[in-house]
């Protein structure tokens, strides 16, 4: 196949939340697989917050980094439209991390750690579920509540971002354990999405009686804090938790624009005094701790039985997506996983 593409490559180093402007959509030549390569045609982009980790200009964690005139980094499913590899046939469908352009070439025996593309069955759920559910935020998901946070039933936890991808699934896991959710997000619209979801409770952040809110849904305190954001967020949670709570630290999204160090004041004084007087058990994790197969086949049978449901917010196009990616730190009004349908299925 020859002729042109759209892509979006890295204008500049982000520098706090990322911008619009921080990116440009470019035209560039659809690559040609060789020698055991395939051509991948791009269906759907994640635009996970984890992406902002690759585009400082001093790289401080992440498993990757984008330079200036590079294509973005992110998680897509494709289409093989082309292939010199006998693993993969035209009309595969396969999920990978080729970036924000709407053609790929990838070498399967060539990949790096993270593996191969991963073939899907398109009989088993829509292929978009890959970047979610049954996904890295599914595994995620999985985690926080069965591996890292040990949830029992009776359990009261509580998830900050629980609007977003891995809060609506941890949330609706949580009600599979038999534990009581309180979700935290920003927005009434979000938090009546919600308990709608079957959370028994959500409180908005941004309200200016947040303070009240969390009090009244945690009467008892919560035994499980699962903090995706850090920030003011976590220092309200925190006076809530009970002796020997366990803390899984899934993300610290109010953070990533900042470097190591934020702009004061320090409150990590605070911090440790809670950490050690009520004996929490705080437990960053990602990577190679997330829940793995074990996760993707449980959360693939409570879908089939119609446990969880799996919302998704899309947005149309690539031109779209340096928009939408600034608006995950922005405040949006997505609910579920953010994808970009990059082409038509
Ligand atoms: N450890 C791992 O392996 C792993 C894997 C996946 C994700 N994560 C992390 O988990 C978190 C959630 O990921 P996700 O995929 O669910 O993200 P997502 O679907 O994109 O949702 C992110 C949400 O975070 C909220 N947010 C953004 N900035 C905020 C701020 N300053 N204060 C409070 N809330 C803020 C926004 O919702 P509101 O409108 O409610 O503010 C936003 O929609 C992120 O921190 C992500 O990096 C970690």
């Amino acid at each position: 196949m020859v002729g042109t593409m759209q892509q979006v490559v890295l204008r500049r180093y982000a520098q706090g939340s990322p911008r619009a402007e921080d990116f440009a959509l470019v035209e560039g030549p659809v690559p040609v697989p060789g020698d055991g390569e395939v051509l991948l045609k791009t269906l759907w982009l994640a635009l996970d917050p984890l992406i902002r980790f690759a585009i400082d200009e001093k790289r401080l964690s992440g498993v990757t980094q984008v330079h200036p005139g590079e294509v973005m980094y992110g998680p897509t499913v494709s289409r093989v439209v082309a292939s010199n590899h006998p693993g993969y046939g035209v009309g595969d469908v396969v999920e990978d991390r080729t970036g924000w352009r709407e053609y790929a070439v990838v070498a399967p025996d060539k990949a790096d750690w993270r593996g191969p593309p991963r073939k899907l069955d398109p009989g088993l759920a829509p292929v978009s579920t890959a970047l979610g559910a049954l996904g890295m935020p599914g595994q995620t998901a999985h985690a926080c509540m069965i591996g890292i946070g040990r949830v029992q039933a009776g359990e009261t936890v509580v998830i900050s971002a629980a609007a977003g991808a891995v809060g609506t699934l941890a949330g609706q896991i949580g009600k599979v354990l038999g534990a009581r959710m309180v979700g935290i997000a920003g927005g009434r619209a979000k938090c009546a999405a919600l308990l709608e979801l079957g959370f028994d409770a959500a409180v908005d952040y941004k309200a200016t009686d947040f303070p009240d809110q969390l009090k009244a849904a945690l009467p008892g305190g919560a035994d499980v804090f699962v903090d995706n954001v850090g920030g003011e967020v976590m220092l309200a949670v925190l006076p809530h938790l009970k002796r020997g709570a366990r803390m899984p630290v899934c993300g610290f999204i109010a953070y990533y624009g900042m470097g190591m160090e934020g702009p004061g004041p320090d409150r990590l004084p605070g911090f440790f005094r809670t950490i050690m007087a009520k004996g929490l058990e705080v437990r960053g994790f990602g990577g190679f701790l997330v829940g793995g197969q074990q996760a993707l086949d449980d959360i693939a049978g409570w879908m089939r039985e119609g446990r969880i449901v799996t919302p998704e917010a899309v947005v149309e196009g690539l031109a779209a997506a340096p928009d939408a990616f600034a608006g995950v730190f922005g405040g949006n009004a997505h609910v579920g996983k953010l994808l970009v349908r990059v082409a038509a299925e």
